[in-house]
């Protein structure tokens, strides 16, 4: 398959980009399910959070990680990240027409099946709930359903600290489920990929009868499919995983393991 000049080949790794550390989210449901890939892993630590800048600047940044990784050879890109697949994925696809490319949106379908209340929270960044892809979203599947959206400034910026459980992140975090719970909303939508890594500290929080849904899985799945489709999908096992953030590599190699099992060499993308 070619796109530019470019042959992708079984053996290419797959790109993989975020904001920061959130898709790692996304990237433990790839590894998981295909473990023979090799990925690379972009954080634009640098220009992070995503969810408090302007569309063009996050089309901007999405044109240059797409064609940073696409120069390295990646068969296939993943978004892992809301917000730049509701600004950029548009104009990633139209510059790559042939490159497989997965993105990712708040999981409002799988959310207004399962309510039983018929109320869904969402949890997402400003961008993401600002955006036009979001609105329609909501046009399309939530016609029948309440739907309560949350943006949390700040809370990635926490996240990307690496310590899960301090005071700041809980009393934070519980400002922006509080308002949701006083609703009646018996599912919440993590809309963005650093979010999960919330999930035991929301546990603390919510009732169990609360669903918690993201999208992380079905990302994997999506693209087991455009791989598949494309017969691109790696064969031999041994899949290796490699990063590389336009923030300090430092800092990212440090909260590296306790969100994700694989540690390795982390660059610097001067980008
Ligand atoms: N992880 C990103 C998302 O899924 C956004 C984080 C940010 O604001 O940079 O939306």
């Amino acid at each position: 398959m070619t796109d530019a000049g470019l042959i992708y080949s079984r053996t290419a790794p797959v790109g993989v980009f975020d904001s920061g550390v959130g898709g790692l989210s996304v990237l433990t449901e790839i590894r998981q399910l295909l473990p023979n890939e090799s990925l690379l892993y972009v954080a634009d630590g640098g220009h992070i959070p995503y969810g408090e800048k302007t569309p063009a600047f996050i089309i901007e940044r999405c044109l240059a990680i797409a064609g940073f990784l696409h120069g390295q050879g990646a068969k296939a890109l993943v978004l892992a990240c809301n917000t730049a697949t509701a600004a950029g994925v548009v104009q990633i696809r139209q510059r790559y027409p042939d490159w497989p490319i997965v993105g990712m949106e708040p999981a409002v379908k799988p959310a207004a099946a399962a309510t039983r209340s018929g109320v869904v929270g969402v949890l997402a960044t400003t961008g993401t709930l600002q955006s036009a892809k979001f609105a329609a979203l909501l046009d399309r599947f939530a016609s029948d359903v309440c739907v309560i959206t949350q943006p949390c400034p700040g809370l990635v910026e926490l996240i990307e600290t690496g310590d899960l459980a301090s005071p700041a992140i809980r009393e934070l975090l519980w400002r922006y489920v509080e308002p949701l719970l006083a609703e009646g909303c018996d599912t919440i939508i993590l809309g963005c990929t650093h979010y999960p890594f919330l999930k035991p500290l929301l546990r603390q929080m919510i009732p169990d009868s609360i669903s918690l849904i993201d999208t992380g899985a079905a990302v994997a799945r999506q693209l087991q499919r455009l791989l598949a489709q494309s017969d691109l999908l790696a064969t031999e096992p041994g899949g290796e995983t490699s990063y590389w953030t336009s923030g300090s590599p430092n800092d990212f190699k440090k909260i590296l393991p306790g969100l994700w099992q694989s540690s390795g060499s982390v660059r610097s993308l001067g980008l």
